[in-house]
C-alpha cells in the first residue's frame, strides 16, 4: 500500500517511444526502485505531453504508453507502494497548467534550454506547435499537482524543474502571503501551498548512446533496449569504435567503452580497466566488451523475463489494470490540490464532486 506518512516523490516518463533503454535506468529507475521503499512515490505517464510531436499518431502514443507500463513492471516499479499515474486522466493536471502559464514569463519559457535542445535534436526547427514549449508548463502542474519534495530526472530535465521551482514559489507568494525572502524550504510553514521541490540526478547523469557523442536516445538510434535479448546487447557493444587519439596514442579517458564500465562494472574493476588504457598497455578491447556484455545481460535478464510475460492482449489488459488502479488516488490528491489552490485563487465556490473509477 501506498504510505502517506512519507514525504512525496514524483517523476516520470514521456511515452514518445515503444521502450525504454539503459540511459533511462541509470539515470532515472534506478533511482526509483530505491526510492520506493522511503517515499510515497508517483510515477507519472506523460502521454499528454506525446502529443507534441506526434499528435498525428495517436495509436502509437497509446501503444507507447502500455509498453512503457510494462517496463516499469519489468524493472520492478511496484503498484502495490507506488501510485502510477497516467497524465491524461488527472483533469487537475490540465485545470493547473492553466492557472501557472500565468506566473512564467513567456520569453522565459522559450530561452528555457531543455526546450532548445529537443527543438535541435529532434529536428523541430520553427514548425512546432503552440503546445510544444506549453508542455513545459504542464510539467510544473504534473509534479505541483501531487506537491511532491523530490522529483528524480535525469540532468536533461533540470531546466524544467528550475521553472516548476519558480512557479511554485511565485505561488505561495503571489497568493499564500509567503514573503520574498522566505528560503525554499521553508514556504509551506509559512503558509505556501506547494513545497519548492528538489530535483534529484540519477547515478549516471548522463549516458552516451553507442555513438559515444549524443546522449542514449531511441531517435538518434544509438540505445540499448531493456528488451534487447542477450546477442543483441552484445552485438550492440561489438560495434563501438575504439581508437587511441592519434597525438597521444592512448584511448581517452572519455571513451563511451570507459563510461560503459563505470555505469555497469564494480567500481574496483572500472578503475583496474581505466588504469590500464591509461598506462596504454595493448588492451583487449574486445574481452571489455565481452564482460560489458555479461554484466549488462545479468542485470537485464530478470527484467527480460518479466517483460516476456506481459507480451501480447493479456500483457495489455495487466498494463490498462495498473493504469486504472493508480487513478483513484492520484486523481484524490490532484482533485485535493486544486481545490486548495482554487481557494487561494478566489476561484473556489464550493466544492465539485467529479467521481473516478
Ligand atoms: N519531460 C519528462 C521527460 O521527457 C517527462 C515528464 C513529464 C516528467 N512530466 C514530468 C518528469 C514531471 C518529471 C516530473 O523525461
Amino acid at each position: 500500500m501506498p504510505n502517506p506518512t512519507r514525504p512525496r516523490l514524483l517523476t516520470g516518463d514521456t511515452p514518445t517511444s515503444t521502450g525504454l533503454h539503459l540511459g533511462h535506468y541509470v539515470g532515472s529507475l534506478e533511482n526509483r526502485l530505491h526510492f520506493q521503499d522511503h517515499y510515497d512515490c508517483y510515477f507519472l505517464i506523460a502521454n499528454v505531453h506525446a502529443f507534441t510531436t506526434l499528435a498525428e499518431r495517436p495509436a502509437d502514443i497509446r501503444a507507447n504508453t502500455l509498453g512503457i507500463i510494462k517496463d516499469w513492471l519489468a524493472v520492478g516499479l511496484d503498484p502495490e507502494r507506488s501510485t502510477f499515474v497516467l497524465q491524461s486522466e488527472v483533469p487537475a493536471i490540465a485545470e493547473l497548467t492553466f492557472f501557472f502559464a500565468m506566473l512564467i514569463p513567456f520569453n522565459k519559457v522559450m530561452r528555457n534550454p531543455t526546450l532548445k535542445t529537443e527543438i535541435d535534436t529532434k529536428g523541430l526547427g520553427d514548425s512546432y506547435p503552440f503546445g510544444f514549449p506549453m508542455y513545459a508548463v504542464g510539467q510544473c502542474a504534473d509534479i505541483l499537482a501531487f506537491r511532491p519534495e523530490l522529483v528524480p530526472v535525469g540532468e536533461d530535465q533540470e531546466a524544467h524543474i528550475e521553472m516548476c521551482r519558480d512557479v511554485a514559489g511565485k505561488f505561495n507568494q503571489l497568493y499564500c502571503g509567503v514573503n520574498n525572502r522566505t528560503p525554499p524550504d521553508e514556504h509551506t510553514a509559512h503558509g505556501g501551498l506547494f513545497p519548492i521541490p528538489k530535483a534529484k540526478i540519477g547515478r549516471v547523469a548522463r549516458l552516451p548512446g553507442l555513438d559515444g557523442v549524443n546522449k542514449m536516445s531511441k531517435s538518434l538510434g544509438n540505445a540499448i533496449f531493456l528488451t534487447d535479448d542477450t546477442k543483441t546487447v552484445q552485438k550492440k557493444l561489438n560495434k563501438i569504435t575504439v581508437q587511441p587519439d592519434a597525438t597521444t596514442n592512448l584511448v581517452p579517458q572519455s571513451h563511451v567503452l570507459l563510461q560503459y564500465c563505470d555505469a555497469f562494472l564494480p567500481e574496483e574493476r572500472a578503475k583496474e580497466i581505466r588504469a590500464t588504457y591509461a598506462a596504454g598497455t595493448d588492451v583487449m578491447h574486445g574481452h571489455i566488451k565481452a564482460e560489458l556484455g555479461n554484466a549488462l545481460n545479468n542485470l537485464l535478464e530478470p527484467m527480460r523475463q518479466r517483460r516476456a510475460k506481459l507480451e501480447g492482449p493479456t500483457g495489455d489488459a495487466t498494463a490498462t489494470a495498473v493504469i486504472r488502479q493508480g487513478l483513484t488516488k492520484a486523481n484524490a490528491l490532484a482533485e485535493q490540490t486544486l481545490d486548495l489552490a482554487k481557494q487561494k485563487l478566489g476561484t473556489h465556490f464550493g466544492p465539485r464532486n467529479l467521481t473516478f473509477p
